[in-house]
């Protein structure tokens, strides 16, 4: 349990209900879907626009974080729907891609923890194996992607191989594990700066896993720095050290952290990138929302007298984001708005509600309200 003074005790209790008050509105219209975004307020359909898409386990995920909640059956409904419908991807073997531990994971996963069915079980099983295919033992890393892209490595991954650490548990059987940890121990190398940034996408020689070009992929540029990658180096290092008690995991997320408390401005509103001219300010509420989840872990991870400055932040980054960003009402399907495809996607994808973005921002919430089970 996090140590809450009494007036943030009440703004987390406030919070929660909203949030449940507004999914249990929003969760039967949506029931046969998988959203993304919201388009004039509607979530739309990727279960029809793009099955393999990689943000598929959010809205499954978001649903079981409300179930475990609150028990209320309409989240398990709507989140055993959406597992259902996802089986359509197994069939695009070929498109599937790292992402398959944010597909997966968040459903699958959550569910066979929660109940041991077959069916979410084999399910997860699959989507490991199909993980740990991508793993080159030369190189000691997953690629990211397909096509000619062998060896590119993206700093996103590092959410992914939770697939793997659970996939170990589950079988008792440590080689999914060691993949995660030979891929994080590569990227703490490649991609995490010694500053605590993080580079998105590095290209690695299949030979040797030693970086031959850095791209700026989401961000502003090369040698930028894209928040949300910034947010998922912190994330997924916490959680790696919460899988494995390996110390210099736990060194590189408060790394990762210090330098995103260091840059987000006084205002605490995440812009899409940390070094990025001014203007224009282009935020990115999904950063702020994963950001906040890692920094809770970590201040739940660190001795006493070191957690309150991660807890501070992150209660910072969610009543800023809170104050600004989220829309409690009915002619919006969202809650957490102003979320960022990317620095330089077009302006119909930049400031919108991404499915990603609600998710993380009930998951640090649900944390703080004290419910415990981890979903990565
Ligand atoms: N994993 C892709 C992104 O963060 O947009």
């Amino acid at each position: 349990m996090f140590k809450l003074n009494e007036t943030d005790k009440k703004w987390v209790d406030e919070i929660w209900s909203r949030i449940d008050a507004k999914l249990e509105y929003v969760a039967p219209l949506n029931k046969d879907k998988i959203p993304y975004i919201t388009v004039d307020g509607v979530y739309n359909n990727m279960a029809e626009d793009d099955i393999t898409w990689w943000t598929n386990g959010f809205w499954p995920g978001l649903m079981w974080l409300m179930y475990v909640g609150t028990k209320k059956e309409i989240y398990r409904e709507a989140a055993e729907r959406a597992e259902e419908l996802l089986d359509g991807a197994f069939s695009e073997y070929e498109r599937l891609h790292h992402d398959v531990g944010f597909m997966w994971l968040l459903s699958s996963g959550v569910n066979y923890r929660l109940f041991g069915g077959k069916k979410s079980k084999n399910r997860l099983s699959l989507a490991a194996d199909i993980l740990s295919g991508r793993y080159n033992p030369d190189g000691r890393y997953i690629r990211a992607w397909n096509e000619d892209k062998v060896g590119w490595v993206i700093i996103d991954c590092m959410m992914n191989i939770n697939l793997l650490y659970r996939a170990s548990e589950i079988y008792d059987d440590p080689r999914f594990r060691k993949t995660a940890m030979h891929h994080a121990d590569t990227v703490m190398r490649t991609h995490i700066r010694p500053d605590g940034s993080a580079n998105h996408i590095v290209d690695l020689d299949p030979d040797t896993g030693e970086a031959v070009e850095a791209f700026g992929g989401q961000g502003y540029g090369l040698g930028s720095s894209w928040s949300r990658g910034q947010a998922w180096a912190l994330y997924g290092y916490i959680l790696s050290y919460i899988h494995t008690g390996k110390a210099e995991y736990l060194d590189t997320a408060k790394r990762c952290a210090n330098y995103f408390i260091a840059n987000v401005c006084d205002d605490w509103l995440p812009r899409a990138d940390f070094r990025s001219p001014a203007e224009p300010v282009i935020y990115d509420s999904t950063a702020g929302a994963c950001a906040a989840c890692g920094l809770l872990e970590i201040a739940r991870n660190v001795p006493e007298h070191e957690s309150g400055m991660y807890l501070n932040a992150a209660m910072e980054l969610l009543k800023a984001m809170e104050r600004e960003f989220c829309d409690w009402s009915r002619e919006e399907q969202g809650i957490l708005l102003m979320g960022t495809e990317a620095y330089h996607s077009r302006p119909e994808r930049k400031h919108i509600a991404i499915i990603y973005g609600t998710y993380f921002f009930t998951e640090a919430i649900y944390k703080l309200k004290g419910f415990d089970m981890l979903f990565w």
